[in-house]
């Protein structure tokens, strides 16, 4: 057998080592020790981690890359965010909308992030943002999955042209119905939004994937509704809850009731640690909440927990890099997930659990699957974390498409080494 790329002596997210990797037509062929066959071209991992691609299940990418414009946020919170986004929505253009974006999309490969769910604000008459996105989908679909979701920013009610504009852009191809009841008017409008898009969603057999309780009123309890028409409705897998931050100041009685009902309901949750450390609590003085949903506790009732990146460089998030390690290392400390195996969760959390939420076809590391994944420089997932790793190579459809040399830092001291490789620090077993 010949391969287009065979890779050597890799290490596995599940722990395997020394597994070589052949790729053939795009695809992954053969994943076994000892691989002896011909190749077009041949990476040595050199013990070190293959991965599948990185998955950011929430973004933003009709706002990013647009800090400073037309000013900065200078309470840091979401509302100003909001509003701040309100002033440069009639300034926007397709073209510098498209321009941001793909500025991004370059960002995100150079970090082995293939596959991005973003959020695309339709309460616009222009649906400026929606025409961009678009066509950036087309233009990055050789190297990037992008999936889009209809996002009625300023309220499905509350904005006065929302529902007929969402509508839109499901008929111009986004594939995803968003919503954001906790920014409703009231409760009842918040809960009557939640019903009329699952009901939308289920009439054109589209996903779901609302902001929801992206706030510290414990009282917002939107995400019950959520799981009550999803099961209504029979989405059971097709729906997400976003940020769902409230639950984290929600009593606790009350959790240990809805927790049942999402996963009975089969709801995904998706986490945004980056953005929701920095915008919640900021009405509290101390103790300060974290903002950060209940991760360790919705993975014990079986609810599949994602984390997103959600913002880089926009109104509501001045820094980000597109590294999804960045957001598991962030994550895993507000959750205080720091066992060896709780953090070996928080990399499936950037990889294989958004995949199933976005239902990425032929996503994982078996023959079969497609043939992309990321060569870091660590030797395991936690050291991945930890390092927020080189990406030393970025493969899709089994082509190399970035690389990175591997960090080495240069030493002049007296007796010691004259280099350190922080990857080689990993503990030995
Ligand atoms: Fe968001």
């Amino acid at each position: 057998m010949s391969f287009d790329l065979l890779i050597k002596n890799a290490t596995l997210p599940d722990g395997r080592t020394g597994m070589d990797i052949g790729c053939a037509g795009g695809k992954i062929v053969a994943v076994e020790a000892g691989i002896a066959a011909e190749a077009g071209r041949t990476l040595d991992a050199g013990g070190k981690l293959v991965a599948p691609p990185f998955v950011d299940v929430h973004f933003h990418m009709d706002a990013t890359l647009s800090l400073g414009l037309p000013r900065m946020n200078e309470s840091g919170t979401l509302l100003e965010g909001i509003a701040l986004w309100g002033e440069l929505k009639p300034l926007l253009t397709i073209e510098a909308v498209v321009e941001r974006a793909l500025r991004y999309c370059d960002l995100a490969v150079s970090q082995g992030l293939l596959a991005v769910r973003s959020h695309v604000d339709v309460c616009d008459d222009r649906l400026t943002g929606v025409e961009a996105l678009l066509e950036v989908r087309r233009r990055v679909a050789p190297y990037l999955d992008l999936q889009l979701v209809a996002f009625p920013q300023d309220g499905f009610y509350r904005s006065p042209n929302a529902e007929k504009n969402l509508i839109r852009a499901l008929d111009m191809g986004v594939e995803v119905v968003g919503g954001i009841p906790h920014f409703e008017r009231t409760m009842e409008d918040g809960a009557r939004s939640v019903t009329a898009l699952c009901e939308l969603a289920a009439e054109r057999g589209l996903m779901v994937d609302m902001h929801c309780d992206e706030t510290d009123d414990p009282l917002s309890r939107h995400i019950e509704t959520l799981s009550y028409e999803t099961r209504r409705l029979g989405l059971q897998g097709r729906v997400a809850g976003s940020h769902l931050t409230s639950m984290h100041s929600m009593d606790n009685y009350y959790v240990s009731k809805l927790l049942p009902l999402m996963a009975e309901a089969g709801v995904h949750a998706i986490a945004n640690p980056l953005i929701n450390i920095a915008l919640q609590g900021r009405h509290d003085t101390y103790p300060k909440r974290r903002g950060q949903t209940r991760v360790p506790e919705m993975r014990a009732h079986g609810i599949n927990v994602a984390f997103g990146h959600d913002c880089v460089m926009d109104p509501w998030y001045s820094l980000g890099s597109g590294d999804m390690l960045e957001v598991a290392h962030m994550a895993l400390h507000v959750a205080q997930m720091t066992s060896r195996e709780a953090m070996r969760y928080c990399f499936e959390c950037i990889t294989t659990h958004p995949a199933t939420i976005m239902g990425l076809e032929g996503y994982g590391l078996a023959p079969g699957c497609n043939a992309d994944f990321n060569l870091l420089q660590a030797d395991d997932a936690i050291e991945a974390i930890r390092l927020k790793a080189a990406r030393l190579a970025v493969v899709r459809r089994g082509r190399v498409i970035a690389q990175t040399a591997p960090r080495v830092s240069q030493l002049s001291l007296d007796g010691r080494p004259d280099s350190v490789d922080a990857s080689a620090y990993a503990p030995r077993a």
